[in-house]
């Protein structure tokens, strides 16, 4: 693959742009730099340096973020920074093929919930990790304003009904961890399904963090703001399903 179509592929900017950084000796191969854009590379495992960026090659991408409180999953929010603004400018731009430019986060925290976001810009993965078909778990670490009771802990397993739907949701798994916390595990993702479950029994979230997608827990030294690649182990762990209790 010539140089300048492995830039464009990664977000490095329109094939002109990519074009003349390697003609200006901004783009490094192996420490040297490349000044033939047309110089040919084999992509996969490709690790490169663009204006001194280092940057691996991916063919497409697939990472998480440790969302921080105060940033809204929307690529134009209204009142709080984007979550988009904490990745590098190649993530936002690479091309999607018939699609928006960039990776997307797959499903939405709220503004002041924390943890364990996914993005990719495979629209086949962005399907399938969003389907509510495929109950892949989600768990959530919750703060509660009141103490928790074993009677509130009942009725999130047996089901509650939020306005919006007739049909009752549950907590695939729920844990009281504290007085006034719990572990509750979801395995759909209605809108602030979390925040409504615990209004419907009585309670109210003050803290809400997503710890885990499927087996892939966030891990602990990803710090809030923080993204990485995930790696193939992690791909399969996320994808992970269970079985619903009957
Ligand atoms: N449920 C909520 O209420 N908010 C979130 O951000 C995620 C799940």
């Amino acid at each position: 693959m010539h140089l300048q179509e492995i830039l464009f592929s990664q977000g490095f900017g329109t094939r002109r742009i990519c074009l003349g950084l390697v003609q200006q000796g901004l783009v490094t191969v192996g420490g040297v730099p490349v000044t033939d854009p047309f110089a040919e590379f084999e992509p996969e495992g490709l690790a490169f340096t663009v204006e001194g960026q280092a940057w691996a090659y991916h063919a497409k991408a697939y990472l998480m973020l440790h969302k921080p409180a105060g940033y809204e999953c929307s690529q134009k929010p209204g009142a709080w920074p984007s979550i988009y603004t904490l990745l590098p400018g190649p993530l936002r731009q690479r091309p999607v093929k018939g699609g928006q430019p960039g990776v997307q986060a797959i499903g939405r925290l709220d503004q002041d919930t924390t943890g364990l976001l996914l993005l990719s810009d495979d629209g086949a993965f962005i399907h399938r990790m969003g389907s509510p078909k495929r109950h892949v778990p989600k768990v959530y670490q919750v703060g509660t304003a009141d103490a928790v009771d074993e009677r509130q802990v009942k009725r999130l397993l047996e089901g509650v009904v939020l306005e919006d739907d007739p049909r009752a949701v549950r907590a695939a798994a729920c844990v009281r961890t504290g007085e006034k916390a719990l572990e509750l595990t979801l395995t759909e993702g209605k809108y602030h399904q979390v925040k409504r479950m615990l209004a419907a029994v009585g309670n109210r979230v003050e803290r809400l963090h997503r710890s885990r997608i499927g087996d892939l827990e966030l891990p602990a030294d990803l710090r809030p703001g923080e993204w990485r690649w995930l790696g193939q182990a992690d791909l399969a762990a996320c994808q992970a399903q269970r079985k619903l209790p009957v």
